[in-house]
């Protein structure tokens, strides 16, 4: 770990809205925390007693409300939730930065998931405690990064000298957006970029990840066959219905990338397959038996660093 024997990194009192606000050495301490939280859980089990997390989702979650919700339940917190915005008061037209000055008033800390572009960084400008980015919009969704690093680390034992093939959906697929400009900040990553020419990652994003590091390399291709030989992580998305703006074009690409044992020969025995998930059609179920495939404990992976995250930005460990 980059920083083991100095005094860890602090992120007390701050937000996470874009999945570069923390530096490689940040992400490593939180990694170090969630893997000590992993082994003794019962060390932690009131680090946030009397600390109290609001978790706002107006967009639809499984993973990162829950997961989010049972971190601060297992380290003694509470939580408050609005799972669904038409309970709330936006169904009377109230602003989110309304919204957001008022839930500071009762909570330590908010995560937030919202249909919109810069809904995050926006809420983030009015809220009195600090805001957590769960999703807004195709933009960023940085703890699924953070999710998806410690995930790597946990496998392949480094972030360093990585070539990941994302494949599906790369124009609307939040996660592979946060996550490759994280992994572009490590020495020696190689990007397989697996997509229809309809949903190729944006240039914008590829123009952000040039910047932080030159030399990054870039293959792109169609066919998944081909982006599979040499990865050491296959990385597959969804396609992202509701981010279409007619079913027609989404049932054009929906099956454009089925992942089948038969084409998991064509792979490194050491590859893992990650998902952020949900998955619909992508990875076809017979995929779940292969030892390779880590998305369930993926998701696993993701409380515990979602743990790390709530005490860090809490200041409790
Ligand atoms: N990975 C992820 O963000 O899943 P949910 O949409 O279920 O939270």
């Amino acid at each position: 770990m980059i920083w083991e024997g100095k005094k860890a990194p602090t992120l007390e009192g701050r937000h996470f809205i874009d999945a570069l606000d923390f530096s490689p050495a940040e992400y490593d301490a939180l990694f170090s925390l969630a893997e000590r939280i992993k082994s003794a859980p019962a060390e932690f089990s009131s680090a946030c007693s009397g600390k109290v997390m609001a978790t706002l989702f107006y967009e639809p979650s499984t993973r990162t409300r829950l997961s989010f919700e049972a971190a601060m339940l297992r380290l003694g917190g509470k939580v408050l939730t609005v799972a669904d915005p038409r309970t709330s008061s936006v169904a009377k037209g109230e602003s989110l930065a309304d919204t957001i000055r008022t839930v500071g008033n009762y909570a330590d800390l908010i995560v937030l998931r919202h249909p919109k572009e810069g809904a995050a960084k926006l809420a983030a400008l009015y809220s009195p405690v600090p805001l957590i980015n769960g999703g807004d919009g195709a933009r960023e969704h940085p703890t699924q990064t953070l999710t998806d690093l410690f995930t790597i680390v946990t496998y392949k034992g480094r972030l360093e000298n990585i070539t990941v093939a994302f494949c599906g959906d790369l124009r609307y697929g939040r996660t592979v957006h946060s996550l490759i400009k994280a992994l572009a900040r490590y020495p020696g990553t190689r990007f397989i970029l697996i997509s229809p020419e309809e949903l190729r990652l944006p240039d914008h994003v590829k123009e952000e990840v040039l910047a932080l590091r030159k030399d990054v390399e870039f293959h792109e291709t169609t066919r998944m066959e081909e982006g599979l030989e040499g990865a050491d992580v296959l990385y597959m998305t969804r396609i992202q219905k509701e981010r279409f703006f007619n079913e027609e074009d989404y049932l054009k690409l929906r099956d454009a990338y089925v992942l089948t044992s038969e084409k998991l020969k064509l792979a490194e025995e050491d590859l893992i397959v990650m998902h952020p998930l949900p998955r619909v059609t992508e990875i076809s179920y017979e995929v779940d038996e292969d030892k390779r495939a880590v998305y369930f404990q993926q998701a696993r992976l993701g409380m515990f660093v979602r743990m790390a995250l709530i005490a860090r930005l809490l200041g409790v460990a």
